[in-house]
Order: structure tokens, then sequence, then C-alpha cells
């Protein structure tokens, strides 16, 4: 190699880094039913950013197909420039589901769910080595579960269920924490352990999105926010994302007499609303 092949090499621009999630003009339905209509959004690395929107706005909808749960009818998820599946199977997307979502009678304890964090680490046999049992363990102790460790995963109150699929993501090592409101039916003490973990996890470079509707600790926990009405109608700094005129933008609440459609009507009604806006 030439001495100027190699003082270009060592003097050029790093490639630009992709961001940690790049939702692309997303759209999905549910048969008729618009759950997200071209949404995009961009999250850099190490963020805690929180997702705001009200009741059918598409925030689990969002959730699963950056997961790779879904398949949008339109568009693409990128992980950190990988499609979700690839991302998925590197272990690197942790998921705490919104409770509704979850099958709580299935037969497994809370040291069970949480090693199901370790699979990608494990071998076919899926037998834990030292090392993952140390792992679930040590991520245990991190949410204060310790001592339910052996329990039915269903006979945890709401809070306790919520940090132990957190206990999961941790348990994983996943560098992107995916979480569909995790305070819903949570007291104070959890609401606390749950934020104090993220912001640790945040400081470690892991990258988290958060659905919430308590919007007064959202400036607390995040760092920006996003309001979602099946697209993205703002990604900002929290404070000025709950402006009250965004909220109203994003809630339906008429304060600025506009003509906010409500997320259920199906899609063919939507249209008209919109055309006649
Ligand atoms: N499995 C499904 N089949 C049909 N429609 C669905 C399904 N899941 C969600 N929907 C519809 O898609 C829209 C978005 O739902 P989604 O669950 O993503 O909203 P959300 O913002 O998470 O609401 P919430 O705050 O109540 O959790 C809603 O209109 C909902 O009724
Ligand atoms: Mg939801």
């Amino acid at each position: 190699m030439s001495a100027s092949a190699t003082h270009r090499r060592a003097t050029a621009e790093p490639a630009a880094p992709h961001p940690a999630i790049l939702v692309d003009n997303v759209t999905v339905h549910y048969g008729e039913v618009l759950a997200l209509d071209a949404a995009s959004l961009s999250l850099d690395h190490a963020r805690i950013c929180g997702l705001i929107g009200m009741n059918g706005s598409g925030k689990s909808t969002l959730f699963k197909a950056i997961m790779g749960m879904i398949k949008p009818d339109a568009g693409r998820v990128l992980i950190d420039g990988k499609p979700p599946s690839k991302a998925r199977k590197e272990g690197g997307i942790g998921y705490v589901p919104q409770s509704e979502d979850v099958d709580w009678q299935f037969p497994l304890s809370v040291r069970d769910v949480v090693m199901m964090g370790r699979y990608g680490h494990q071998g076919f046999t899926r037998r834990p080595s030292k090392l993952d049992r140390a792992a679930v363990d040590d991520a245990l102790e991190r949410v204060e579960l310790a001592e339910f460790a052996g329990r039915q995963i269903g006979q945890l109150s709401g809070g306790q269920k919520k940090r132990a699929f957190v206990a999961r993501g941790i348990a994983q090592g996943a560098t992107m924490m995916l979480l569909d409101e995790p305070f819903a039916g949570v007291d104070k003490r959890s609401e606390a352990t749950i934020t104090r973990l993220l912001r640790e996890l945040a400081a470690d470079g892991c990258t988290i999105l958060i659905s919430t509707h308590d919007l007064h600790a959202l400036p607390q926990l995040c760092d920006e926010a996003v309001l979602l009405m099946r697209k993205v109608l703002m990604h900002g700094p929290p404070e000025v994302v709950l402006q009250p005129e965004n909220l109203a933008m994003a809630f339906g609440l008429d304060v600025l007499n506009r003509d906010i459609p409500d997320p259920d009507v199906p899609r063919r009604a939507v249209s008209k609303q919109q055309g006649r806006s």
C-alpha cells in the first residue's frame, strides 16, 4: 500500500454510525384498522425516549414492529442498521411487553423467565452454564427479586412482574430495551427501582424506548419524547413535547379547535376525515 493511501485511510472521516432505532415510513393494518400510518422515528444510541399517545394510538404496535413481531405493510425498521430478526437473534433487544399481552398462567418461574434472556448465549441443548446462572442471579439482585426466584411468574404483583421482565433484558445483556407501559399499576417503589435501573442501563450505552401514560414522570426519566397518533407527530425534548398545544394534538383535546380523528375509526372513514381538513 502506498504512503498516500495509508494517509488517506488514517484521516478519513469515520463512517456515520447507524441510529439505534430507525423506523422509516412504517404502516401497519389490522384488517381494516390502520394502526400505524407511515410512522417515522430515528433514535440515537444510549438515549431514553418516552413514547406517549392516547389509547389506540399505536404504541404497542410500534414496539411489535420494532421487535419484528409484526411485519409492516409498508416501510422498514432497522436496529443499529440491521433488520429486527437479525438484531433479535443476536440478543440485542430486551422487551417488556404490556401486561395484557402476557399469558401469566404459563408454568414458568421468575428464574425461568429471566433465564429466557440467556437462550441466545446457550447452545442447542439450552443447558444453562455457570455463567448463565450467575447472570440470572445478578439480574434478579439488581431488580430486587432474588427472594421470589422460585415463584410462578403469575404469582407476582404487577410491579414485580415488570421488574422480572426488566431482569430478563439485563441477563440478556441487551443493548436496547423496549418497555411497553412498565409503570402501569406499579407503586412508587417499583417505579423508582425501574427508573434507577433504566438510568444505569442508559449510562452503560443501552438505548431505551418506553411508553407511559405518566406524563408527570417523563422529564425526570427521559432524554427525549415522542408523540404518537398513528404517525409520529413530534419528537424532541420532553419539556417541548409536553407543551399543552402538543398534547392537545396527540390526545385529541380540542383546545386549539383542530379536527383530530379517533384512532379507532376504520381506515376508509379516517381518510375521508383527513380529506375534509
Ligand atoms: N390484534 C389486533 N387486532 C385488531 N386490531 C388491533 C389489534 N391490536 C391492536 N389493534 C388496534 O390497533 C390500534 C392500535 O393499537 P395499539 O395496541 O398499538 O395501541 P396503544 O397505543 O398501544 O394503546 P394502549 O394505550 O391502549 O395500550 C387500535 O385501534 C387497536 O384497536
Ligand atoms: Mg399499548
